[in-house]
């Protein structure tokens, strides 16, 4: 039964388009409502301008990109629809290799929808908490109230069914529950559920142990919020502890920096000042107001590759495109890059990319917005959100690309030349390598640039190759 049967669901849009992919229907041309049905699409097409039609057999999307739409599909925005068929229609009539082009404004605002949904589907995984109902009969059962951000109750459900398959239970959300009666799965209306169960007895115990398990000495406030956004916090029997731990852990962290030089001091107010904006932001580093530089930005361009990736490339901060795609390295300087690592024999998408700032800081020349340094300052207060990244994505070699990415992985202030010589580690185990950004190059007059490129070729070549003779090795040396 479908969850909400007035709107799409992946199925039904896969019907509806199937007719006007055929006939080559422009994607820009076609009027798109969540509730369009398949009469209504044949007819919303009426002063499409259409490619040549394709015959129904040649209409094959490669499988890459039906799974990108399936999870497309889950995500709670009303122009999902109409990004999908522009993704279908491009593919096939445009460029059959588009999904290969992290640059295009399409598919990157696709890549980030689609880890948005991954990203829901594991909270929903690691945050459903059950209480159990007795039925009449003594049966018993668990219910389970979950409020995910996108539509992903049924994706999300399945996990349930191969990892409690001998236990009743129901997982309840807005949009509709999933109901496990021991041998199948069963998608069903909220409405119909009797109400939710109060806390269980489980719960006092499950929250005292989990106060027992935290080393409010070594949280991490950025780490920890996002493995654990806000948004699911009033769900969690065990969130109504964390308030109390973060500020233990607070209290004991400031204390430790009272007597520390300058430098330390500084630095604990700064962390201190972003563990209270994190603890009160709901959304992570989009609302971010640790610094004054989101004023001007479009929005926080957050890192972007594989969960787990053996190599890290840091920059500086997005550039003006990267601030209107939401994504890093898509600009000029992303061009540079893109032939380096090409050159180098790295593929991009096996990376990690990622700013020491989040947002775009520019000054006004004429109609143009100009790149402006970030302070030292400002790669501090935004030092949590990149430091909360390498925990997550654990690489074994970082690429510092700059002198702002080199003080962000290492806190110290030191020219690219020089730094290129020193070996150096990361705090989290990772070797670092420090080498030219790609602005750099773009800048420097022709007799450098040569140069300059030559390095960070070189540099590149050195992470690919440490990688390598990295590989298979349990732990760095
Ligand atoms: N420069 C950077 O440092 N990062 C980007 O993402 C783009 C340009």
């Amino acid at each position: 039964m479908p969850i909400a049967p007035e709107t799409f669901t992946f199925e039904s849009w896969r019907h509806a388009v199937r007719p006007l992919l055929a006939a080559g229907k422009n994607a820009d041309d076609l009027l798109w409502r969540e509730h369009l049905s398949t009469a209504a699409a044949d007819s919303a097409s009426v002063t499409a301008q259409s490619t040549p039609p394709l015959d129904k057999a040649s209409i094959r999307l490669p499988r890459s990109l039906m799974a990108l739409l399936d999870r497309l599909a889950c995500y709670r925005t009303e122009d999902r629809w109409e990004l999908m068929y522009r993704l279908a229609w491009r593919t096939l009539f445009e460029n059959s290799q588009l999904l290969k082009d992290p640059a295009d404004a399409d598919v990157s605002h696709a890549m980030r929808m689609d880890r948005a949904v991954k990203r829901d589907i594991h909270k929903m995984h690691a945050f459903v908490r059950f209480r159990e109902i007795t039925l009449v009969g003594g049966v018993s059962s668990f219910f389970a109230w979950f409020e995910p951000q996108h539509e992903i109750l049924r994706k999300g459900a399945i996990f349930f069914a191969k990892r409690f398959p001998n236990m009743r239970w129901t997982i309840a959300t807005p949009d509709g529950a999933a109901v496990w009666d021991l041998s199948s799965l069963r998608f069903v209306d909220s409405g119909t559920l009797t109400e939710r169960p109060s806390a269980d007895v489980k719960e006092d115990l499950w929250r005292t142990y989990y106060r027992s398990i935290c080393n409010v000495a070594r949280i991490n406030p950025s780490a920890m919020l996002r493995e654990m956004p806000q948004l699911y916090w009033r769900n969690l029997p065990e969130a109504a502890e964390i308030g109390p731990l973060l500020q233990e852990g607070s209290a004991r962290f400031a204390a430790r920096h009272h007597q520390a030089d300058h430098e330390h001091f500084t630095r604990a107010k700064s962390v201190r000042r972003s563990l209270a904006q994190i603890v009160t932001s709901p959304e992570g580093v989009q609302s971010c107001r640790a610094c004054e530089i989101w004023q001007h930005a479009t929005q926080a361009v957050e890192g972007s590759g594989p969960e787990v990736a053996q190599l890290m490339l840091v920059g500086e901060q997005p550039g003006d495109e990267e601030d209107l795609h939401g994504a890093p390295f898509v600009g000029p300087a992303g061009k540079v890059l893109d032939e380096t690592l090409r050159a180098a024999g790295l593929d991009r998408s096996d990376l990690y990319l990622t700013n020491a700032v989040k947002h775009f800081k520019w000054e006004p020349r004429g109609k143009r917005r100009l790149h402006k340094r970030p302070s030292v300052a400002e790669i501090r207060a935004c030092n949590g959100w990149l430091q909360s990244e390498i925990s997550n994505v654990k690489p074994l070699v970082i690429v510092a690309l700059g002198a702002s990415a080199l003080l962000a992985l290492t806190g110290k202030s030191c020219t690219i030349e020089a730094a290129r010589a020193i070996q150096m580690t990361h705090a989290g185990g990772a070797r670092i390598i420090a080498t030219y950004h790609p602005s750099a190059i773009l800048r420097a007059d022709e007799k450098v640039r040569d140069r300059l490129r030559a390095s960070l070729l070189g540099d590149l070549k050195r992470a690919g190759s440490w990688l390598k003779i990295t590989r298979g090795r349990p732990t760095l040396e």
